[in-house]
């Protein structure tokens, strides 16, 4: 929740008591004058501010009202009754809250703040694999555009993906646009996979299901084989994380335990002691009893758990940043909510379909 605060002044003492193992007193003091403006704006434009758990510390602590994973955020978006949304997050997440909100202003603090799981595919794309399967339901991932999700059946975070696939009435699913979570999710369920090309019309399979979701290039013969469709979007902060970092890693430092998010590959996931969406990372370092920890997905997440968790050391990777999710800063989010930047929009034809597969996912629980 943001920190409420008196003056400036009383804004630092806050900050401090809950930053100062984690951010420089040089900076808490410029970003306690930028937090305190910002949440006396939002209370006069009756605005509202969701951040997701890769924002920085100093933001991440002071204005958000809301702080989570994307199925949290959702929510709290379609819950609130404010005027504004301000999204500190990137564009398919404030997407979402539009689609939920077609009479709210949503705001993103960069004008264009992207990923590249969104960009991995088209709604063209969505409709050419339903001509492949007819008939077969379509399960599509949050980080992924309107167009997308106005193709889809249901929406899914990495939250609850696992429990969506369960419950649905049928054998075999397409689910998009995540390679890597997609294997997850096929091997949790017990489900074997492949993943279709366009290119040249030939079908490229994969084998990635029952055994433990590694075994690649194996040819199928009938869809009786899979029973679950992927494609090939990649998440390219996710996709770095290898097995021989883990290796490398527990080898310096045997105590640590690895947490990693469902975007790594199955190798990662299989290698780490803990795997879920970024909230459920957090909570599992908090209830979790051990000295040290590295958690695989983007760095600035360490340091929030680092700020909440004083006694765990938090290990790092941070040479693999989410160019997307730094582009959200203090100071963009203040000129955000006084310049009303920068507006989502999403084209009604195409709302009213994505927001079916969006109500369904809320609706699941
Ligand atoms: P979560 O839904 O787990 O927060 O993940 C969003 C994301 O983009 C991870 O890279
Ligand atoms: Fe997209 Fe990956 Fe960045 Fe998450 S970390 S927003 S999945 S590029």
């Amino acid at each position: 929740m943001a920190i409420q605060a008196t003056s400036v002044q009383d804004m630092y003492n806050k900050m401090r008591e809950k930053l100062a193992d984690v951010v420089p007193d040089v900076e808490l003091q410029i970003k306690a004058e930028i937090a305190y403006e910002i949440n006396r704006l939002k209370v006069e434009k009756n605005a509202i501010i969701l951040g997701h758990n890769y924002m920085e510390p100093a933001l991440f602590a002071t204005i958000p009202d809301y702080v989570g994973d994307s199925l949290m955020l959702s929510r709290k978006a379609a819950q609130t009754d404010k005027d504004i949304i301000v999204f500190c997050g990137v564009e398919f997440m404030a997407e979402t809250a539009k689609i939920l909100n077609p009479n709210k202003t949503v705001l993103l603090p960069a004008s264009h703040a992207g990923c590249s799981l969104a960009e991995s595919i088209s709604a063209e794309d969505v409709r050419w694999l339903r001509s492949q399967y007819p008939g077969v339901p379509v399960v599509t991932y949050i980080n992924t555009y309107a167009d997308v999700k106005a193709e889809s059946d249901i929406c899914v975070t990495s939250g609850n993906a696992v429990a969506v696939v369960n419950s649905l009435q049928s054998d075999t699913v397409i689910f998009l646009p995540d390679e890597y979570l997609a294997k997850n999710v096929a091997r949790e369920t017990g489900k074997q996979i492949i993943l279709p090309t366009r290119a040249g019309n030939a079908l490229e399979k994969m084998h990635a299901g029952v055994d433990n979701g590694m075994k690649a290039n194996i040819e199928l013969t009938s869809p009786a084989d899979f029973q679950m469709v992927g494609w090939h979007g990649r998440c390219e902060v996710h996709d770095k994380f290898t097995v021989s970092d883990i290796q490398a890693v527990r080898a310096q430092f045997p105590d640590v335990v690895i947490v990693s998010h469902p975007e790594c590959s199955p190798e990662v996931v299989e290698a780490s002691d803990f795997s879920g969406s970024t909230q459920a990372m957090i909570n599992f370092v908090e209830r979790t009893e051990a000295p040290r920890y590295l958690v695989l997905t983007e760095c600035s997440m360490g340091d929030n758990i680092a700020a909440a968790n004083p006694h765990k050391e938090m290990l790092r990777l941070c040479s693999v940043r989410c160019p997307h999710m730094n582009q959200i800063t203090m100071e963009d989010t203040l000129d955000s909510l006084r310049y009303n930047q920068y507006e989502i929009n999403v084209p009604e034809e195409i709302r009213v379909r994505a927001v079916r597969a969006v109500e369904r996912m809320i609706a699941f629980g």
